[in-house]
Formats: structure tokens, sequence, C-alpha cells
């Protein structure tokens, strides 16, 4: 069984980022299983070099490390911030990234290889489109296939139906096409097109 993390990037108690990502938690279909890292698991201090080698911060980065090292697979649901990821995303990965520039012999790079979807939802129109693009940067930067497939869900407070689903068929259409890719890359766990087909289905 293949494992996927998914991390929403946002702190916000009413978080629009928290709500895709716990969709998508619910929606990824397949011989997987499915690891969303919660906020109050990532209690670190604003990154300062200075810092990076001070033991108590380190015992509070290693499991969430463990997270990333442990997943076969990565989702990012991340606000856009002045046309850039959150501070909290950024913040979290500098420091989780460090660990095997600290002690390499100990640490691999988390994200290498590791096939990696983004996705974003903004209070706005813009769906998050430049937040992705500056998170594409920095995952590539860290070694990920990041997935050419994204989600961007503009208008998000009001994007959803009585149940909780995306109001917008065409989105929920894309985001199964997005994580039938996702599971493919990962491995032999991608939806069969029948699974692919009748989770399409109970959606609209
Ligand atoms: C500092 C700041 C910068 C923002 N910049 C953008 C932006 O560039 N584009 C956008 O669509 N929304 C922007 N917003 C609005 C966010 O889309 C909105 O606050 C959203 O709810 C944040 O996601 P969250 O609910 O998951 O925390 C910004 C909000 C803040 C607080």
């Amino acid at each position: 069984m293949k494992h996927i993390l998914i991390f929403p990037a946002s702190q916000r108690h009413d978080s629009i980022n928290r709500k895709l990502a716990v969709w998508l938690a619910q929606h990824l279909i397949g011989n997987v299983s499915i690891d969303v890292l919660e906020s109050n698991s990532v209690d670190f201090p604003l990154f300062n070099q200075d810092l990076e080698t001070d033991s108590e911060i380190i015992r509070k980065i290693i499991p969430v490390y463990n997270r990333f090292n442990t997943a076969d697979a990565i989702v990012i649901v991340s606000p856009e911030y002045n046309g850039s990821v959150s501070p909290y995303l950024k913040n979290s990965v500098d420091w989780v990234s460090r660990l095997s520039r600290i002690a390499p012999d100990q640490y691999l790079n988390p994200f290498q290889e590791k096939p990696l979807m983004l996705a974003s939802a903004t209070a706005g129109a813009s769906g998050g489109i430049l937040g992705l693009q500056a998170a594409r940067q920095i995952f590539s930067f860290l070694g990920s296939v990041v997935l050419a497939e994204q989600l961007c869900m503009p208008r998000a407070n009001a994007a959803w139906d009585s149940e909780s689903n995306p109001r917008d068929s065409e989105f929920v259409e894309w985001a199964y096409h997005a994580m039938n890719r996702l599971l493919t890359l990962t491995g032999p766990s991608s939806m069969s097109d029948e699974t692919f087909e009748l989770a399409l289905a109970s959606n609209f």
C-alpha cells in the first residue's frame, strides 16, 4: 500500500485550503493510506540558521520530517499570499529540508524524486495560480516530481455545496484526473477505470 501525505498549508481555524485538503483526502481512492499533516503537529519558530542545530527545535522537526520522508507522494494545499506561498508553508519546508543538510548521514532529502501535487484555494478570483508557481519552484528545487496537473479553487468561500463537495463539476472532474495521475506516478495504486468512473459519478 502506498502512503500519501497531504499538507494543508494554513494555520487559520476556518481555512479554505484545509477544507480542500480534507476533501482531497476523502476522495483519493485507491490502495493508499492518507496522512493529513495538521498545523497542531507543526510548531516551528521562524527559521533562523543560527537556530538550526538547536536540539529542542530539532526534536520538534524530526516527527514532521518523518511524515514527509515516509510518504510515497505529497499533496500541498497552500493559500496564495501576495502572489506567493503562505509563510507557514515556506517556514515548515525550510526547517524540514535542513535535517538532510545538517546530518546527511542520518537524514535523506525527504522531497527527492517524490511525486508531488499542488493545490490552492483562494477567497478571490485567482484560485492561487501565482502561489502555485512559487510552490512549483520551491519543490522542483528540492527535487520533487511536481505534477503538471494542479488544482486552483477560486472564490472558495462559496465553492461548496451543502454536502461539502465542490459545486463546480469541472473542478471535481479535473481533481479526479489530477489525483489519478498522482496515484499512477506513485506506483501500482492508481484508481481502476471503473473506480474512477464510480467516484466521479458519485459527485454529480
Ligand atoms: C497576507 C495575505 C495575503 C493574501 N494574498 C492573496 C493573494 O495574493 N491572492 C489571493 O487570491 N488571495 C490572497 N489573500 C486572501 C486569501 O486567499 C484568503 O485569506 C484565504 O482565506 C487564505 O486561505 P486559508 O483560508 O486557507 O487560510 C491574502 C490574504 C492574506 C492574509
